[in-house]
């Protein structure tokens, strides 16, 4: 019996040029250097120019994701940005992309799910490629947070940056097991019980306003390590692999504590774990194909690999999928 599964044929990623370290941070708000890098694992985060918007950052990473591929982008029929800082509050940001790719069939979309946003477009996309709906599907997170930010606010302004990754997805033929390449499973879940505690307090609905990012760091801390075990306990419960089967583990990229109580939790080591939060900070939806693109282009991440990408964010919402690369 042969099964579709949703194939990676290529990542690409795009940082803004202009980098922020803690130092510039600690001569705009109360903090220091110490303290960021001790409490998130933070150095630097990337900001958007004031002529840059978030479906530029998108298109740029989409186009290395072409190239990585070797595919055109007229071949791609379905495009699914995650993004919380679309360009305006209508149309979606994924079709700016899209007209700025040139392509003019197919669909495009925008998901919002916060830091969770990639998670739900990988596990969207692989729903429309394996009923048939759609054989490639371009997924992008990408975000300029930079926007949102109360510059004022040091319990947040600091940990959060702007960024895009990207991901080519194919619907491939499979043999169906666990050593084949493809998304094995995905697993995605919200409880709106919590949505006051990570939110923006402004919106076209609500107040007309674009708003600013407003947090309860330490709640979200608190839920924040035992809701990503769960769901990638259920992706291995599902395909009954364990965390020793795993090559690589690339977390959401919030804070190098979460990252590594998870990893500990799970009984993940260390040197599987794919962090780049010192580099960039939270870059909400972009973090985790930012990540895997870092590891792509540097050699660790090898076809085949099975790899475990999970996130939680703003809502809440989590979610996790598990991979061979
Ligand atoms: O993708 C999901 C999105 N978000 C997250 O995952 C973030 C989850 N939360 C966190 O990462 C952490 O809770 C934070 C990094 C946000 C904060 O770390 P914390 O260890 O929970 O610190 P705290 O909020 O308990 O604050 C400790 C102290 C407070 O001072 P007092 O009350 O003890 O005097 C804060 O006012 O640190 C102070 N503080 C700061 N000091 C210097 C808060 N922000 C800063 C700052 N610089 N930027």
């Amino acid at each position: 019996m042969t099964f579709i599964r949703s194939v990676v044929l290529g990542c690409g990623r795009y940082l803004p040029k202009k980098i922020l370290t803690n130092h510039d941070l600690a001569d705009i708000v109360d903090t220091s250097n110490e303290w960021i890098v001790q409490r998130t694992g933070i150095h630097r985060r990337h900001i958007a120019a004031d002529n840059e918007v978030t479906s530029d950052l998108g298109t740029k990473a989409a186009e290395c994701a072409l190239a990585n591929a070797g595919i055109q982008a007229d071949t791609i029929d379905l495009i699914i940005l995650a993004t919380s800082t679309p360009d305006l509050t209508f149309p979606a940001s994924a079709v700016h992309i899209q007209h700025n790719l040139g392509i003019r069939k197919g669909a495009a979309f925008d998901m919002q799910a916060v830091c969770s946003g990639f998670i739900y477009a990988l596990s969207t996309a692989d729903m429309y490629i394996q009923t048939g709906k759609a054989k490639r599907v371009l997924v992008i997170g990408a975000e300029t947070f930079s926007r949102i930010l109360d510059w004022e606010d040091r319990t947040t302004c600091v940990l959060f940056g702007d960024g895009a990754g990207a991901v080519i997805l194919e619907g491939q033929e499979s043999n169906g097991k666990m050593d084949d390449r493809g998304i094995l499973t995905s697993h995605l879940r919200s409880d709106g019980i919590h949505r006051e505690k990570l939110y923006v307090d402004g919106g076209p609905s609500k107040t007309g306003t674009t708003g600013h990012l407003r947090m309860e760091g330490q709640e979200v801390f608190k839920h924040a390590v035992g809701m990503i075990t769960d769901v990638v306990d259920d992706a291995f419960a599902a395909t009954g692999l364990k965390a020793s089967d795993l090559d690589w583990f690339i977390p959401h990229q919030a804070n190098e504590r979460i990252i590594n109580a998870s990893a500990k939790k799970l009984g993940i080591p260390l040197e599987k774990v794919v962090k780049t939060v010192s580099k960039h900070g939270n870059t909400s939806a972009a973090s985790i194909p930012l990540a895997i693109c870092e590891a792509a282009e540097d050699g660790r991440l090898k076809q085949n690999d099975t790899v475990m990408l999970e996130a939680m964010g703003g809502g809440f919402t989590w979610g996790s999928v598990l991979l061979n690369w």
